[in-house]
């Protein structure tokens, strides 16, 4: 069956929620069994674009990976993140631009960055028929706000502002909200509070699912890896040994062998000049 927006949000409470980030076809076919939804974010500009952060990445960046992930997605939901400047500035700009990723790149939902001060673009898209997921915690697109990657929520002050954003979002009508880089108590006592899905990542066990980079899991990003990723296979390992293996045989001139290869019929090729 395929999951929506409508189904995601009605897990809570019934069973964990899995979400994969995917940037294209092929990978998003591999996951597609496995994970409730799959997040096109704009991690791309990192692990796809091989950016220093995400502020660089555009709709029409969005737009492209998304249309391919769509292309893949028999079961998952799929999610677009809106890459930074394309909500902000108003309302209106945040209904514009979810638009186009449900239209142009065949998403089932969109997630933005930030917390009540975004909660009447969160409404305005919502009320245009368009799911939203939101993210609060560690926002990316703040980095230079927010003065690096760091853990959020961990004054009183700045842990209650994180509580009210959440029920801000939920109150504008978001479908889910994803935690990044927030203390574990602290996601616990959001996922409690709230009544949609908190989708953590760094945020401790207590969410109501998880989302990871498919890179960052399977050992592919070269970048130092953050605390709250696991390794679930050595796939980076295996492909550094693959292609090292194919360069030694075409330089040994073992490959291409005989069962790679296509015969000719020997007289046709004497005929020929
Ligand atoms: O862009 C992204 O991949 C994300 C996840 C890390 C939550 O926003």
């Amino acid at each position: 069956m395929k999951q929506t927006a409508v189904t995601f949000r009605a897990a809570k409470g019934d069973r964990k929620l899995a979400m994969i980030t995917a940037y294209d076809y092929s990978i998003a076919r591999l996951m597609d069994d496995a994970a409730d939804a799959i997040l096109v974010g704009d991690s791309l500009g990192m692990v796809m674009m091989g950016l220093d952060d995400t502020l660089s990445v555009g709709m029409d960046d969005m737009i492209h990976h998304c249309a391919a992930v769509a292309r893949a997605a028999q079961k998952a939901l799929v999610v677009c993140d809106m890459p930074f400047m394309s909500y902000q500035i108003s309302p209106q700009q945040a209904c514009g631009n979810a638009g186009r990723l449900i239209r142009e790149g065949r998403a089932q939902a969109v997630k933005l960055e930030g917390g009540a001060d975004f909660a009447p673009h969160v409404e305005a898209i919502v009320r245009a028929s368009i799911p939203v997921m939101g993210h609060i915690g560690l926002t990316p697109q703040s980095l230079h706000s927010l003065g690096g990657y760091k853990v959020q929520g961990k004054s009183a002050e700045a842990a209650q502002k994180m509580l009210d954003d959440a029920r801000a979002l939920e109150k504008a009508g978001a479908f889910a909200i994803v935690l990044e880089c927030v203390p574990t108590p602290l996601a616990a006592r959001i996922t409690r509070e709230i009544g949609i899905p908190t989708i953590g990542i760094g945020a401790g066990p207590d969410c109501d699912g998880q989302v990871l980079v498919w890179q960052d899991m399977l050992g592919i990003t070269e970048r130092l890896s953050p605390k709250f990723v696991k390794r679930f296979a050595p796939v980076g390992d295996t492909m550094r040994a693959a292609f090292a293996a194919y360069a030694d045989e075409v330089r040994a001139g073992t490959f291409p062998g005989p069962e790679h290869c296509f015969s000719m019929d020997e007289e046709l090729l004497n005929r020929l000049y």
